[in-house]
């Protein structure tokens, strides 16, 4: 007979015994898919994409700081892929990058993620196959992680802002890799959405305070975001918050970048707010708010800044300096760079399809920018020579980017150039691994544009 003591363990053992197929089975899946979507206005077609889980954009991934992240994914599309965890801080072989940190997931084959997440933020996913080809095909996911005590909010929206190049009946068009696009500002297209929508609406209320989760999942484009009716704090960069929340009513989000704003409803009942980008001194409502009454009274000024994420600050005193100079491109187009450890002059480099370069070598070169020692503080230098803007993306790592004065300024994992800006940035080696360092232009990244560097 069992005494009460053994039924007690008995049940303890029954509850972490493993049970054969359980775990397995119990892994959530993402499926990468083909589905058509309608994008474009009611009276044109459904487009023919490619989507984790047969929406765009991807399903949202949504959890906990703290907590860990599994799934499986599936891959169902008529090609190989992987997944890329954007700006989360995950092991190596959790990276995705195929034939660097793992191998390429099979049509019909899956792959199990699952990494811990230590930081809080508004992250995103997309396929590592480096061609822009499947991110221009739809395959992006806002990933969030939420903090463990959020801010007060009467509501929150995670905003994915997109472009497509879109034929007139509305298909896509499937031209991902011309020269022209890869030598200028890259896979531009001409229809631009929210959310999958052309047309994005959001009812809110006069006097409300949103968080807005904006992410840019463009392949190529620049957005230059303006609040209309809204009163906007920059509160959280790349997922990371920023030490003290501070006005904005215009800012860039380049390809990749993230920026987390806390908004007060100013405009009026009646009327209506907007998210408004501009370009080219012209501007169009991406997000319309219809502004209704009834909304909240609270005063609550200025936000208080979101609590930290334990990223190390780097050792600026004692960090070695790597340059990353940025050359190529149309209108100063490279005279010859290295290419597959082969000296190539600007035809041969044309021909590979190849007009960027890092360092005077164009792909990924033999050797790595840097072997850092774990734990040891890194500058990377950034000096864009070229006539283009650029997103300069590092895996594994935030940075901090360093103030004209010298200091640390906010952690980022995509940094913004302008054509023949210069920037310096800082950070802690301190996950093992070797891990690429690209433009996040997928056009710039396959023309040349990538590197990585190794923490051993
Ligand atoms: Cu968002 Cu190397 O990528
Ligand atoms: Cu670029």
């Amino acid at each position: 007979m069992l005494t009460r003591r053994d039924t007690l363990l008995m049940g303890a053992a029954a509850l972490v015994a493993p049970r054969p197929g359980f775990a397995q089975s119990a892994m959530p899946e993402l499926v990468a898919q083909p589905a058509a979507v309608q994008l474009a206005p009611e009276n044109y077609a459904a487009t023919d994409l490619w989507t984790f889980g047969g929406q765009i954009p991807g399903t949202e991934i949504r959890l906990k700081q703290g907590a860990r992240f599994e799934r499986k994914l599936i891959n169902k599309l008529p090609a190989e892929t992987t997944v890329h965890w954007h700006g989360l801080r995950v092991p190596n072989d959790m990276d995705g990058v195929p034939g660097f940190s793992q191998a390429p997931v099979a049509a019909g084959g899956t792959f199990d993620y699952s990494f811990d997440l230590p930081d809080a933020g508004t992250y995103w996913y997309h396929p590592h196959m480096g061609a822009p080809e499947q991110v221009a095909r739809g395959l992006a996911g806002a990933f969030i992680v939420e903090e463990r005590d959020p801010p007060d909010v009467d509501g929150e929206h995670v905003l994915v802002i997109d472009d497509w190049r879109l034929t007139e009946d509305a298909q896509l068009s499937e031209e991902f890799d011309n020269g022209h696009d890869l030598s200028h500002a890259g896979r531009i297209g001409n229809f631009v959405t929210v959310n999958g929508q052309d047309k994005m609406t959001l009812n809110a209320r006069s006097g409300d305070r949103m968080r807005l989760r904006l992410i840019n999942a463009a392949t190529a484009r620049v957005f230059t975001l303006e609040l209309q009716g809204l009163t906007g704090w920059i509160i959280a960069l790349d997922g990371m918050p920023v030490a003290a929340p501070f006005r904005a009513k215009k800012f860039p989000l380049g390809p990749a970048q993230r920026v987390d704003l806390l908004v007060d409803v100013t405009a009026q009942p009646g009327e209506e707010a907007f998210l408004v980008s501009q370009e080219r001194g012209t501007g169009y409502a991406v997000v319309t708010l219809p502004v209704s009454a009834g909304g909240s009274r609270k005063a609550r000024g200025a936000p208080a800044p979101l609590p930290p994420n334990t990223v190390p600050g780097p050792d600026l005193a004692q960090a070695r300096t790597v340059p990353l100079s940025m050359t190529g491109g149309a209108m100063a187009w490279l005279e010859s760079a290295q290419h597959n450890g082969k000296i190539l002059d600007g035809r041969g480099l044309a021909a590979q399809g190849q007009f960027w370069a890092f360092n005077g070598v164009a792909g990924m070169p033999p050797d790595p920018l840097v072997t850092a020692g774990l734990g040891e503080s890194i500058r990377l230098a950034m000096v864009n020579d070229t006539r283009f803007a650029h997103v300069i993306h590092l895996h594994g790592h935030h940075v901090s980017i360093l103030n004209a004065d010298g200091t640390a300024g906010p952690l980022r994992d995509s940094i913004l150039l302008a054509p023949g800006q210069s920037r310096e940035i800082a950070f802690v080696a301190d996950n093992p691994g070797d891990w690429m360092v690209h433009c996040h232009m997928l056009s710039h990244q396959i023309s040349g544009m990538m590197s990585w560097i190794r923490v051993a």
